[in-house]
């Protein structure tokens, strides 16, 4: 392993200096890559960066997308590695250095502002420590990333951890979320009050006397 400064920030971290796929890994590409045409594969540089990026999580417990392995993803769709460079470094769900082992993506946009993110981000920051966005708590498990709309406004505000959507927080279940992810017991995810799917709040106000379980 060396160290490398990341000429982006001025936060150093470390890069991998080789990277190489492992066999579920393999197994996920072979099914990702069949669905493409022949000659076609390189359409296919977005779900292998999601593949690269779900390896270093098993690996490292950080989900993150190494320079090494952009290379590697290149060659393995026999592009150019800079026009991978440019797709990872583009769309923010890729995570171009380390990340906590609960990386915390919240988000400000106007449904998710208008009902109280300010509080969740207050709350997050308040139980985890950190100052800015994108840093890492000092314990290592927590980062944060402020986000835009990931379309689940109807049950805003959102905050997402990994891969899982938890909803309509405010700051007294963000600080539950949180003291739960630490003693790594995450709840289920979906809506922290208890709504149903996307309901209305208060339960259905219309189709209430429908029988949800028919008879055959
Ligand atoms: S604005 Fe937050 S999910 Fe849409």
């Amino acid at each position: 392993m060396a160290e490398h400064s990341d000429s982006a920030t001025a936060e150093t971290f470390e890069q991998p200096t080789e990277f190489a796929f492992d066999s579920a890994s393999r197994a996920e590409m072979a099914t990702i890559l069949a669905k493409y045409p022949a000659g076609r594969q390189a359409s296919g540089v977005l779900p292998l960066l999601y593949v690269v990026q779900r390896q270093m999580k098993r690996a490292t417990g950080s989900a993150w997308v190494p320079r090494v392995a952009m290379d590697a993803v290149a060659r393995e769709l026999g592009m150019p590695p800079i026009r991978v460079y440019e797709v990872a470094t583009f769309y923010l769900m890729y995570n171009t250095k380390p990340v906590g082992k609960y990386h915390l993506q919240l988000c400000t946009t106007t449904p998710c502002w208008l009902r109280g993110s300010d509080e969740v981000v207050a709350a997050c920051r308040k139980a985890t420590g950190i100052k800015g966005w994108h840093e890492t708590s000092d314990d290592g498990l927590f980062t944060m990333t402020e986000v835009e709309c990931v379309g689940a406004c109807v049950n805003a505000p959102i905050l997402q951890v990994n891969d899982d959507f938890y909803e309509d927080m405010d700051a007294a279940l963000t600080a539950e979320l949180i003291a739960a992810l630490r003693r790594g017991e995450p709840p289920p995810r979906g809506s922290m009050t208890g709504r149903l799917n996307s309901a209305p709040a208060g339960g259905p106000t219309t189709l209430t006397t429908l029988d949800s379980h028919p008879a055959e």
